[in-house]
Protein backbone atom coordinates (compact mmCIF):
# COMPACT_ATOMS: atom_id res chain seq x y z
CA UNK A 1 0.00 0.00 0.00
CA UNK A 2 1.46 3.41 -0.82
CA UNK A 3 0.82 6.62 0.09
CA UNK A 4 -1.00 8.57 -2.31
CA UNK A 5 -1.61 12.67 -2.48
CA UNK A 6 -4.16 13.64 -4.76
CA UNK A 7 -4.45 17.47 -5.60
CA UNK A 8 -7.36 18.63 -7.08
CA UNK A 9 -9.62 15.78 -5.43
CA UNK A 10 -12.70 17.69 -5.45
CA UNK A 11 -12.41 18.01 -9.61
CA UNK A 12 -14.15 15.06 -11.65
CA UNK A 13 -11.20 13.09 -12.06
CA UNK A 14 -9.20 13.63 -8.54
CA UNK A 15 -13.27 12.05 -6.77
CA UNK A 16 -12.94 9.04 -9.49
CA UNK A 17 -9.27 8.65 -8.69
CA UNK A 18 -9.65 9.10 -5.32
CA UNK A 19 -13.14 6.77 -5.07
CA UNK A 20 -11.08 4.06 -6.94
CA UNK A 21 -7.73 4.05 -5.06
CA UNK A 22 -9.34 4.39 -1.20
CA UNK A 23 -9.14 0.38 -0.64
CA UNK A 24 -6.08 -0.45 -2.56
CA UNK A 25 -4.15 2.68 -0.78
CA UNK A 26 -3.82 5.43 1.51
CA UNK A 27 -5.07 8.32 -0.04
CA UNK A 28 -4.86 11.60 0.72
CA UNK A 29 -7.17 14.59 -1.17
CA UNK A 30 -6.30 17.92 -0.88
CA UNK A 31 -8.99 20.14 -1.38
CA UNK A 32 -10.49 24.18 -1.05
CA UNK A 33 -13.22 23.69 0.82
CA UNK A 34 -16.24 21.83 -0.91
CA UNK A 35 -15.59 19.02 0.73
CA UNK A 36 -16.76 18.15 4.31
CA UNK A 37 -16.50 14.90 4.53
CA UNK A 38 -14.62 11.88 2.85
CA UNK A 39 -13.78 8.00 3.27
CA UNK A 40 -10.06 8.99 3.03
CA UNK A 41 -8.01 12.00 4.62
CA UNK A 42 -8.61 15.69 3.50
CA UNK A 43 -5.89 18.37 3.54
CA UNK A 44 -7.71 21.73 3.09
CA UNK A 45 -5.39 24.72 1.26
CA UNK A 46 -5.26 26.57 -1.71
CA UNK A 47 -2.29 25.41 -3.92
CA UNK A 48 -1.55 28.95 -4.96
CA UNK A 49 -1.25 29.91 -1.61
CA UNK A 50 2.93 31.06 -0.56
CA UNK A 51 4.13 27.70 1.24
CA UNK A 52 0.97 25.17 0.36
CA UNK A 53 2.72 22.87 -2.33
CA UNK A 54 5.77 21.97 0.53
CA UNK A 55 3.32 21.86 3.31
CA UNK A 56 0.71 19.85 1.44
CA UNK A 57 3.91 17.44 1.45
CA UNK A 58 4.97 18.06 4.82
CA UNK A 59 1.61 16.82 5.89
CA UNK A 60 0.69 14.09 3.48
CA UNK A 61 4.31 12.40 3.60
CA UNK A 62 3.26 10.61 0.10
CA UNK A 63 4.80 8.13 -1.80
CA UNK A 64 2.82 9.49 -5.11
CA UNK A 65 1.53 12.33 -5.84
CA UNK A 66 -0.95 13.14 -8.85
CA UNK A 67 -2.06 16.67 -9.80
CA UNK A 68 -5.31 17.00 -10.73
CA UNK A 69 -5.65 20.66 -10.47
CA UNK A 70 -6.46 23.44 -13.55
CA UNK A 71 -8.35 25.47 -14.47
CA UNK A 72 -9.86 23.82 -17.41
CA UNK A 73 -12.72 26.06 -18.86
CA UNK A 74 -11.53 27.36 -21.93
CA UNK A 75 -13.27 30.46 -22.16
CA UNK A 76 -12.54 31.40 -18.27
CA UNK A 77 -8.51 30.84 -18.86
CA UNK A 78 -8.76 32.79 -22.09
CA UNK A 79 -10.79 35.66 -20.08
CA UNK A 80 -8.01 35.15 -17.07
CA UNK A 81 -4.96 33.99 -18.91
CA UNK A 82 -2.81 34.74 -15.41
CA UNK A 83 -4.65 32.61 -13.64
CA UNK A 84 -4.56 29.85 -16.25
CA UNK A 85 -0.84 30.22 -16.20
CA UNK A 86 -0.57 30.00 -12.50
CA UNK A 87 -2.58 26.58 -12.11
CA UNK A 88 -1.61 25.00 -15.36
CA UNK A 89 1.47 25.69 -15.96
CA UNK A 90 3.49 27.45 -12.79
CA UNK A 91 2.30 25.18 -9.93
CA UNK A 92 2.21 22.15 -11.85
CA UNK A 93 6.16 23.18 -12.74
CA UNK A 94 6.47 23.46 -8.52
CA UNK A 95 4.72 20.40 -7.73
CA UNK A 96 7.67 18.32 -9.70
CA UNK A 97 10.55 20.23 -8.56
CA UNK A 98 9.21 19.61 -5.05
CA UNK A 99 8.63 15.92 -5.84
CA UNK A 100 11.75 15.45 -7.42
CA UNK A 101 13.43 17.05 -3.97
CA UNK A 102 11.95 14.42 -1.85
CA UNK A 103 11.40 11.64 -3.71
CA UNK A 104 7.91 10.98 -4.14
CA UNK A 105 7.01 9.49 -7.46
CA UNK A 106 5.11 12.32 -9.95
CA UNK A 107 2.14 12.10 -12.37
CA UNK A 108 0.89 15.72 -13.86
CA UNK A 109 -2.14 15.56 -15.75
CA UNK A 110 -2.22 17.27 -19.26
CA UNK A 111 -4.87 17.51 -22.46
CA UNK A 112 -5.96 16.21 -25.82
CA UNK A 113 -5.92 19.54 -26.73
CA UNK A 114 -2.42 20.63 -26.89
CA UNK A 115 -2.79 19.74 -30.81
CA UNK A 116 -3.82 22.12 -33.57
CA UNK A 117 -6.24 19.15 -34.83
CA UNK A 118 -5.10 19.44 -38.57
CA UNK A 119 -3.27 16.18 -38.40
CA UNK A 120 -5.81 13.78 -40.17
CA UNK A 121 -6.22 10.32 -37.71
CA UNK A 122 -4.12 9.93 -34.44
CA UNK A 123 -1.97 12.20 -33.31
CA UNK A 124 1.12 10.31 -31.08
CA UNK A 125 3.58 11.64 -28.72
CA UNK A 126 6.25 12.09 -31.26
CA UNK A 127 3.92 14.71 -32.82
CA UNK A 128 4.69 18.58 -32.65
CA UNK A 129 2.04 20.25 -30.60
CA UNK A 130 0.30 23.27 -31.65
CA UNK A 131 -1.82 24.50 -29.50
CA UNK A 132 -5.14 26.98 -29.97
CA UNK A 133 -5.82 29.28 -27.43
CA UNK A 134 -4.76 30.23 -23.60
CA UNK A 135 -5.97 26.79 -21.85
CA UNK A 136 -4.02 24.67 -24.55
CA UNK A 137 -0.78 27.08 -24.48
CA UNK A 138 -1.14 27.01 -20.58
CA UNK A 139 -1.04 23.28 -20.37
CA UNK A 140 1.52 22.66 -22.78
CA UNK A 141 3.95 24.83 -20.96
CA UNK A 142 2.85 22.84 -17.72
CA UNK A 143 4.16 19.82 -19.76
CA UNK A 144 7.14 21.72 -20.11
CA UNK A 145 7.93 23.14 -17.28
CA UNK A 146 6.91 19.53 -15.41
CA UNK A 147 9.19 17.70 -17.35
CA UNK A 148 12.17 20.51 -17.11
CA UNK A 149 12.09 20.08 -13.30
CA UNK A 150 11.80 16.78 -12.97
CA UNK A 151 12.90 14.41 -15.95
CA UNK A 152 11.26 11.54 -13.90
CA UNK A 153 7.96 12.70 -13.76
CA UNK A 154 5.00 11.44 -15.51
CA UNK A 155 2.58 13.69 -17.95
CA UNK A 156 -0.52 12.02 -19.12
CA UNK A 157 -2.56 13.67 -21.79
CA UNK A 158 -5.77 12.53 -20.97
CA UNK A 159 -9.67 12.73 -21.72
CA UNK A 160 -11.90 11.08 -19.46
CA UNK A 161 -16.19 11.17 -18.69
CA UNK A 162 -17.73 9.78 -15.70
CA UNK A 163 -19.78 11.11 -12.58
CA UNK A 164 -18.37 14.50 -10.96
CA UNK A 165 -19.85 16.16 -7.19
CA UNK A 166 -21.66 19.30 -8.92
CA UNK A 167 -23.47 16.84 -11.34
CA UNK A 168 -22.38 18.68 -14.55
CA UNK A 169 -18.46 18.56 -15.09
CA UNK A 170 -18.10 15.92 -18.00
CA UNK A 171 -19.96 15.58 -20.82
CA UNK A 172 -21.85 12.29 -20.58
CA UNK A 173 -23.50 13.99 -17.04
CA UNK A 174 -24.10 16.84 -20.14
CA UNK A 175 -26.16 14.92 -21.92
CA UNK A 176 -27.21 12.25 -19.27
CA UNK A 177 -29.24 15.41 -17.54
CA UNK A 178 -30.66 17.06 -20.73
CA UNK A 179 -32.57 13.35 -21.71
CA UNK A 180 -33.73 12.73 -18.39
CA UNK A 181 -35.23 16.41 -18.67
CA UNK A 182 -36.75 15.95 -22.14
CA UNK A 183 -34.41 18.86 -22.95
CA UNK A 184 -33.48 18.87 -26.31
CA UNK A 185 -29.84 19.47 -26.92
CA UNK A 186 -27.06 19.31 -29.74
CA UNK A 187 -24.26 17.04 -29.96
CA UNK A 188 -21.18 18.26 -32.56
CA UNK A 189 -19.97 16.21 -35.40
CA UNK A 190 -16.93 17.63 -36.26
CA UNK A 191 -15.44 17.50 -32.98
CA UNK A 192 -13.34 14.41 -33.02
CA UNK A 193 -12.06 12.98 -29.08
CA UNK A 194 -11.20 9.48 -27.47
CA UNK A 195 -13.35 9.56 -24.21
CA UNK A 196 -12.23 7.15 -21.57
CA UNK A 197 -14.14 6.03 -18.85
CA UNK A 198 -12.83 7.89 -15.44
CA UNK A 199 -11.91 4.99 -13.16
CA UNK A 200 -9.85 3.50 -16.42
CA UNK A 201 -8.09 6.02 -15.97
CA UNK A 202 -7.41 6.28 -12.37
CA UNK A 203 -6.90 2.62 -12.11
CA UNK A 204 -4.34 2.96 -15.45
CA UNK A 205 -2.66 6.17 -13.77
CA UNK A 206 -1.58 4.41 -10.84
CA UNK A 207 -0.16 1.04 -13.09
CA UNK A 208 1.33 3.52 -14.42
CA UNK A 209 2.93 4.47 -11.07
CA UNK A 210 3.48 1.20 -9.80
CA UNK A 211 5.26 0.33 -12.85
CA UNK A 212 7.99 3.17 -12.33
CA UNK A 213 7.16 4.62 -15.79
CA UNK A 214 8.14 8.35 -16.53
CA UNK A 215 8.02 10.64 -19.79
CA UNK A 216 4.82 11.71 -21.80
CA UNK A 217 2.07 9.07 -22.35
CA UNK A 218 -0.89 9.66 -24.40
CA UNK A 219 -3.59 7.87 -21.72
CA UNK A 220 -7.21 8.65 -23.81
CA UNK A 221 -9.93 6.00 -24.61
CA UNK A 222 -9.35 3.45 -27.58
CA UNK A 223 -12.15 4.45 -29.98
CA UNK A 224 -12.63 7.68 -31.65
CA UNK A 225 -15.91 9.24 -32.17
CA UNK A 226 -17.64 12.42 -32.61
CA UNK A 227 -19.32 14.27 -29.66
CA UNK A 228 -22.52 14.02 -31.00
CA UNK A 229 -22.03 10.02 -31.50
CA UNK A 230 -21.07 9.98 -27.60
CA UNK A 231 -24.37 11.55 -26.68
CA UNK A 232 -26.38 8.72 -28.94
CA UNK A 233 -24.11 6.40 -27.11
CA UNK A 234 -25.23 7.77 -23.63
CA UNK A 235 -28.83 8.01 -24.73
CA UNK A 236 -28.81 4.27 -26.38
CA UNK A 237 -27.02 2.71 -22.90
CA UNK A 238 -29.22 4.38 -20.63
CA UNK A 239 -32.43 3.80 -23.00
CA UNK A 240 -32.97 7.54 -23.52
CA UNK A 241 -34.62 8.73 -26.71
CA UNK A 242 -31.18 10.11 -28.90
CA UNK A 243 -33.89 12.09 -31.23
CA UNK A 244 -33.03 14.74 -28.29
CA UNK A 245 -29.71 15.12 -30.04
CA UNK A 246 -29.63 17.63 -32.54
CA UNK A 247 -26.56 17.21 -34.80
CA UNK A 248 -24.27 20.45 -34.88
CA UNK A 249 -21.59 21.98 -35.90
CA UNK A 250 -19.06 23.98 -33.11
CA UNK A 251 -18.51 26.76 -35.76
CA UNK A 252 -22.52 27.66 -35.20
CA UNK A 253 -22.27 26.83 -31.48
CA UNK A 254 -21.42 30.11 -30.47
CA UNK A 255 -18.19 29.16 -28.18
CA UNK A 256 -15.37 32.01 -28.35
CA UNK A 257 -12.25 30.22 -27.09
CA UNK A 258 -10.59 28.31 -30.37
CA UNK A 259 -10.59 24.17 -30.02
CA UNK A 260 -8.71 21.74 -32.08
CA UNK A 261 -11.24 19.58 -33.93
CA UNK A 262 -9.41 16.28 -34.00
CA UNK A 263 -8.35 15.09 -30.39
CA UNK A 264 -7.70 11.91 -31.36
CA UNK A 265 -4.54 10.52 -29.53
CA UNK A 266 -2.95 6.91 -30.34
CA UNK A 267 -2.15 5.00 -26.85
CA UNK A 268 0.17 2.60 -28.71
CA UNK A 269 3.23 3.67 -26.57
CA UNK A 270 1.35 2.91 -23.17
CA UNK A 271 0.08 0.32 -23.86
CA UNK A 272 3.15 -1.16 -25.42
CA UNK A 273 5.01 -0.17 -22.06
CA UNK A 274 1.73 -1.45 -20.19
CA UNK A 275 2.11 -4.75 -21.90
CA UNK A 276 -1.92 -4.69 -22.32
CA UNK A 277 -4.11 -3.49 -24.56
CA UNK A 278 -6.39 -0.27 -22.97
CA UNK A 279 -10.22 -1.17 -21.92
CA UNK A 280 -12.53 -0.68 -25.21
CA UNK A 281 -15.56 1.93 -25.32
CA UNK A 282 -18.33 0.05 -24.17
CA UNK A 283 -16.66 -1.53 -21.68
CA UNK A 284 -16.35 1.95 -20.19
CA UNK A 285 -19.73 2.80 -20.44
CA UNK A 286 -21.28 -0.39 -19.40
CA UNK A 287 -19.36 1.12 -16.24
CA UNK A 288 -20.48 3.91 -16.37
CA UNK A 289 -23.99 2.93 -16.11
CA UNK A 290 -23.15 0.61 -13.58
CA UNK A 291 -22.51 3.25 -11.41
CA UNK A 292 -25.51 5.03 -11.67
CA UNK A 293 -27.27 2.04 -10.76
CA UNK A 294 -25.45 1.35 -8.05
CA UNK A 295 -26.43 5.42 -7.08
CA UNK A 296 -22.75 6.37 -7.17
CA UNK A 297 -23.41 9.95 -8.24
CA UNK A 298 -25.83 10.16 -4.94
CA UNK A 299 -22.29 8.83 -3.02
CA UNK A 300 -19.99 11.38 -4.13
CA UNK A 301 -22.37 14.56 -3.72
CA UNK A 302 -22.94 13.39 0.00
CA UNK A 303 -19.06 14.15 0.32
CA UNK A 304 -19.73 18.07 -0.18
CA UNK A 305 -21.18 21.15 1.02
CA UNK A 306 -24.96 20.87 -0.33
CA UNK A 307 -24.82 23.87 -3.00
CA UNK A 308 -27.50 22.14 -4.76
CA UNK A 309 -27.81 19.88 -7.61
CA UNK A 310 -29.61 19.91 -10.93
CA UNK A 311 -32.87 19.49 -11.09
N1 LIG B 1 -12.38 16.49 -18.27
C1 LIG B 1 -11.69 16.04 -19.33
O1 LIG B 1 -12.14 15.23 -20.15
C2 LIG B 1 -10.29 16.52 -19.55
C3 LIG B 1 -9.81 16.55 -20.85
C4 LIG B 1 -8.48 16.89 -21.05
C5 LIG B 1 -7.68 17.18 -19.97
N2 LIG B 1 -8.18 17.18 -18.73
C6 LIG B 1 -7.27 17.48 -17.62
O2 LIG B 1 -7.53 16.61 -16.53
C7 LIG B 1 -7.22 17.25 -15.30
C8 LIG B 1 -8.40 17.12 -14.36
O3 LIG B 1 -9.52 17.71 -15.00
P1 LIG B 1 -10.95 17.74 -14.30
O4 LIG B 1 -11.94 17.70 -15.40
O5 LIG B 1 -10.98 16.73 -13.21
O6 LIG B 1 -10.90 19.22 -13.70
P2 LIG B 1 -11.95 19.92 -12.70
O7 LIG B 1 -13.13 19.04 -12.49
O8 LIG B 1 -12.16 21.31 -13.24
O9 LIG B 1 -11.13 20.01 -11.34
C9 LIG B 1 -10.13 20.95 -11.13
C10 LIG B 1 -9.66 20.83 -9.70
O10 LIG B 1 -8.67 21.84 -9.45
C11 LIG B 1 -8.96 22.41 -8.18
N3 LIG B 1 -8.37 23.74 -8.03
C12 LIG B 1 -8.56 24.80 -8.83
N4 LIG B 1 -7.87 25.86 -8.35
C13 LIG B 1 -7.24 25.42 -7.22
C14 LIG B 1 -6.38 26.04 -6.27
N5 LIG B 1 -6.02 27.34 -6.37
N6 LIG B 1 -5.92 25.30 -5.23
C15 LIG B 1 -6.28 24.00 -5.09
N7 LIG B 1 -7.10 23.36 -5.96
C16 LIG B 1 -7.56 24.08 -7.02
C17 LIG B 1 -10.48 22.45 -8.17
O11 LIG B 1 -10.93 22.73 -6.87
P3 LIG B 1 -12.42 23.35 -6.63
O12 LIG B 1 -13.35 22.18 -6.76
O13 LIG B 1 -12.35 23.92 -5.26
O14 LIG B 1 -12.64 24.38 -7.70
C18 LIG B 1 -10.78 21.06 -8.66
O15 LIG B 1 -10.63 20.12 -7.63
C19 LIG B 1 -6.87 18.69 -15.66
O16 LIG B 1 -5.47 18.79 -15.72
C20 LIG B 1 -7.45 18.89 -17.05
O17 LIG B 1 -6.71 19.84 -17.79
C21 LIG B 1 -9.48 16.89 -18.48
Amino acid sequence: MARLLITGVSGLLGINLAEEMRDRHDVIGVHRGKLVSAPYKLLKTDLLEPYAVNSILDKGKPDWLINCVSLADLEACDSNPGLARGLNTDLPGRLAAACKRRGVAFIHISTDAVFDGQKPGFYSEEDTPNPLGTYAESKLAGEQAVLMANPQAIVARVNFYGWSLSGRRSLAEFFFHNLTHSKSMSGFTDVIFCPMFVSHTARILVKMLEQGMSGLYHLVGSQAMSKYQFGVEIARKFGLPESEISPKSILSSGLTARRSHNLSLSTHKLSTALGESLPNFSTGLDEFYAQYKQDYPQKIRCYQQQTGFPA
